[in-house]
């Protein structure tokens, strides 16, 4: 093994039973029991093939081979980030992120953020990112992508990291997830679904030290956590995900990447994920506790503190196997299920070696920075351009995202002939240049991307203004958040102001705002809101432009008379410009839908998800999820509380009918689903402890200081072989080392129960441009309402699908297909542990429109009919 290739490194709910079978809920208690052992793979007919390439392979690696493949080199030790083992042939892989492209890297796309991407409600859009974004990280030789999250969820609206995932819905994750991995894994490149699970806010996410800033603990009960934030993971795992992240904080007390129940119980066993765990970044807190709880590769590497050469795995997991702590079989399954991700997504047929450096943008540098100041140089950048034609993509989802909220007196589009006079430091790009600030840390100039990991370089910024001057003639540029003084305007005089909302990752804080925006708040940033009133008082049409992270609260201006028009235009990116101006001056109409609810205030919404956790010191903070399924829309219906603008809400310069529904029984439901499969094809690993010398460094192998090794002394590792004769471990409460072939009954396939995706319910509807005007793209949303009486709380409406029609000219029809699953009408049973259908056949409505509150179209599901009503579902007090 030993000849490590100049390495790179860059750089825990439930419950479970003590028996194998059944498991219980443990909801009120908010406490993650054990779930041993971990799971082996290698059972889902998908991944048989690969399985047995890696059982092979691994079975002829050495102890201190195996151990070495498990963990990263070391923060800042290079340009990849995982150790090889080059005797067998198994290279080193370089995990890359970032949520929007390949991070800290030059020659590449910044495509629109996660939430932009989700607000196009467009399946084909959202795979052609993840399928660009794929060709890039392939292209820069990256073998594993560290996307895209889904975790957080958006749960609360001023979480720092909403932006990177697509929405605050389970089902608009889901089909961002699946849609993305997709592309990406088509390319050959392993995709990571990340954070499992809840990390639903910055502040306090990550223990530094063991007393003095301990992690949040999420508690999450049983179904909220199937209902809401598990089932984009279960999507994920379904479309073949190969890795998963855990997250920072802890789940129901446990530390995410030490908690079995998470990780060993929900992911690798309920879900049946086949693919390799990794840890956050720095997040690992336990050697052997993480090892029995399922986690399969410790990232970067290094313990909490970092930078010492030391690690919790590497040479301490081959202690540790060594001594009879980590029992081998686990090692075993560790190793084998990063090889066979490996081999599943062909990367052992060809893939391209690493080819750029993520400390430094020089062509040679220190291969191993980290070991500073005796690293040797080398070449590290080879500045291969990788983005192709993907500035189109980038333009039409930064597009077809463009939300447009309000358009009185049709004021958009507006003529390019027209006076524009346009505010907001956020309509031109960061004069120091887009990239001034290490992965965005500063909201300087157009807001295209949040700040922290999910961020790209961009190699260009398309800002709205050169944009506009582009297509206009008449415009005047005020560079400036403080409203100036102004020639007497006209009524042909239009302004346009610019206004701004950044959140980002923890690591930085940004005017104040730790991550989430808890200095903020939902107001637009650099005293937007007063901007946008100056200007209203001033001219007689206004139009804003809101580049943001998530919703912001309105009203300050909202109802002006001159406030004509709001566009939200999300995170776009690059393509922030043309994107804009297409809409602004009508060669498509706006066509985007929100993503999230904009409450008219803050306190609309529940406190559990209002108020941020700011203060972590000795005490583990306690995020206890007491709003239950009740996030975002869902909280509003239940609570007759109308939002300033719906989740799903989105206008067109044209108008749409949505008639002549259908539905039709497709598979006959049952109150469960059938029986899931028993696991097949099990690996059988071996438990035999190798010989010690396996685990010794070679005698002339030069070490490179700082660099993670996973060789012991000879003295240790006799030492520890030794250990193992005389010493058991103390194993956690609850351990097994008895794999389960059964259990749980919601399993049996990747994601689940194979059954749960049954498709049980067709739907169709006619869209229709009834304008007459202009062209546009419709969004087709599906919410269902469960029966009344069902027996089970659930809320009002719940979206399950939706679809975007092609561009319409005005009278064009589009049908539109709908599709419902088995799991998109059961609700997750806490003491059956399972899916069930509270009615069969039962009094369900399917209500499809263009938004949350705009449901013009019912199905009913007992008697296979639709009617138009005016009537939607959705009541405000
Ligand atoms: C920490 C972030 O939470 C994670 O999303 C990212 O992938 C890693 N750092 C690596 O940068």
């Amino acid at each position: 093994m030993g000849v490590a290739k100049l390495a790179l490194a860059l750089l825990h709910v439930v419950a479970v039973a003590s028996t194998p079978t059944v498991r219980r809920a443990t909801a009120s208690e908010y406490k993650a029991l054990p779930y041993y052992p971990a799971p082996f793979g290698g059972w889902v007919d998908e991944w048989t093939s690969s399985y047995a390439k890696a059982k092979k392979l691994v079975d002829s690696m050495t102890l201190a081979e195996k151990t070495n493949i498990t963990a990263g080199t070391g923060l800042f030790m290079g340009y990849v980030q995982h150790n090889a083992s080059d005797r067998v042939g198994f290279p080193q892989l370089c995990l890359n992120d970032a949520a929007n492209g390949v991070r800290q890297t030059d020659n590449v796309t910044v495509f629109p953020d996660g939430i932009t991407a989700g607000a196009t409600f467009d399946k084909n859009l959202l795979y052609q990112r993840g399928a660009a974004i794929g060709k890039e990280a392939r292209g820069k030789g990256v073998n594993v992508w560290l996307g895209p999250s889904v975790g957080p969820l958006g749960r609360k609206p001023k979480g720092g990291r909403n932006w990177e995932g697509f929405g605050a819905d389970p089902v608009l994750q889901a089909v961002g997830a699946r849609q993305t991995i997709k592309g990406i894994q088509e390319q050959g490149v392993i995709a990571t679904i990340k954070h499992l699970i809840g990390n639903e806010q910055e502040m306090y996410r990550r223990q530094t030290t063991d007393v003095v800033s301990p992690a949040y603990s999420a508690n999450i009960d049983d179904r909220t956590l199937h209902e809401l934030y598990l089932w984009p993971f279960a999507e994920a795992v379904r479309t073949g995900v190969g890795a998963a992240m855990t997250a920072y904080n802890r789940v129901n007390g446990t530390t995410s990447s030490e908690n079995s129940y998470l990780i060993n119980g929900l992911l690798k066993d309920e879900l049946g994920f086949q693919g390799f765990v990794m840890t956050d970044w720095l997040s690992q807190i336990t050697g052997v506790g993480s090892a029995l709880a399922g986690m399969d590769m410790s990232m970067p590497g290094d313990p909490l503190i970092p930078l010492f050469g030391n690690s919790l795995w590497m040479h301490e997991l081959t202690r540790a196997t060594l001594n009879g702590s980590v029992p081998m079989d686990r090692l075993n399954d560790m190793a084998t299920r990063i090889v066979a991700s490996w081999y599943q997504l062909g990367q052992d047929r060809s893939f391209p070696e690493v080819n750029f450096d993520t400390n430094t943008k020089n062509a040679v540098g220190p291969l191993y920075p980290a070991a500073w100041p005796n690293s040797p140089q080398g070449t590290v950048n080879k500045f291969v351009a990788v983005q192709a034609d993907h500035d189109k993509v980038a333009r039409q989802i930064a597009q077809d995202a463009i939300t447009m909220l309000k358009n009185k007196d049709e004021l958009l589009p507006i003529s390019a002939d027209r006076p524009l006079y346009v505010f907001g430091t956020g309509a031109q790009a960061n004069s120091d240049g887009p990239n001034a600030c290490a992965d965005r840390n500063c909201n300087k100039g157009t807001l295209g991307q949040g700040w922290g990991s999910g961020t790209v370089d961009y190699m260009y910024l398309d800002d709205p203004i050169g944009a506009i001057k582009e297509e206009a003639e008449k415009v005047t540029f005020y560079n400036t958040d403080k409203f100036p003084s102004v020639p007497k305007p006209t009524e042909d005089d239009v302004a346009i102001v610019f206004i701004t909302s950044d959140s980002g990752e923890n690591q930085y804080t940004v005017e104040g705002n730790h991550g989430d925006r808890d200095a903020s708040r939902l107001n637009a940033w650099h005293n937007g809101d007063a901007l946008v009133k100056a200007a209203a008082a001033k001219y007689t049409n206004v139009i804003v432009v809101a580049h943001t992270v998530g919703p912001l609260v309105l009203e300050e201006w909202i109802d002006l008379p001159s406030v004509k028009s709001v566009l939200i235009a999300h995170l776009p990116g690059q393509e922030a410009g043309k994107s804009l101006t297409n809409v602004l001056f009508g060669s498509v109409s706006p066509s985007g839908h929100l993503p999230y609810s904009i409450t008219h205030a803050e306190d609309d919404m529940p406190a559990s998800v209002v108020d941020l956790i700011d203060s972590g010191f000795i005490d583990p903070p306690q995020d206890t999820y007491s709003e239950g399924l009740y996030i975002d829309y869902r909280w509003l219906n239940k609570e007759k509380i109308r939002p300033r603008y719906a989740f799903g809400h989105g206008l067109s310069y044209t108008n749409f009918s949505y008639t002549k529904a259908t539905i039709k029984k497709v598979t006959q439901l049952d109150t469960y689903p059938p029986s899931r499969q028993d696991k097949e094809g099990v690996l059988d690993y071996s438990q035999d402890i190798p010989d010690y010398q396996e685990a010794v460094k070679p005698k002339d192998f030069k070490t490179i200081w700082r660099y993670l090794y996973s060789w012991l002394s000879e003295s240790d590792a006799k030492a520890a072989a030794e250990k193992a004769k005389t010493s058991k471990y103390n194993y956690p409460d609850g351990y097994s080392a008895t794999q389960k072939t059964v259990s749980p009954r919601a399993g049996g396939a990747q994601g689940g129960n194979a059954a749960l995706w049954d498709e049980a319910y067709h739907l169709s509807v006619v869209v229709t441009n009834t304008g007459k005007d202009f062209s546009g793209k419709a969004s087709v949303q599906a919410y269902v309402q469960f029966p009344d009486g069902n027996g089970y709380d659930t809320p009002v409406i719940q979206l399950r699908d939706f679809e975007k029609t092609a561009e319409l000219a005005p009278g064009e029809k589009e049908e539109v297909k709908i599709s419902l699953t088995r799991k998109d009408l059961s609700v997750w049973d806490v003491k059956t542990q399972d899916w069930v259908v509270p009615e069969v056949d039962g009094a369900y409505k399917v209500w499809l429109g263009g938004a949350s509150d705009d449901l013009t179209v019912v199905c009913y599901v007992d008697e296979l009919s639709c009617e138009e009503t005016t009537k939607g579902p959705v009541v405000y007090a």
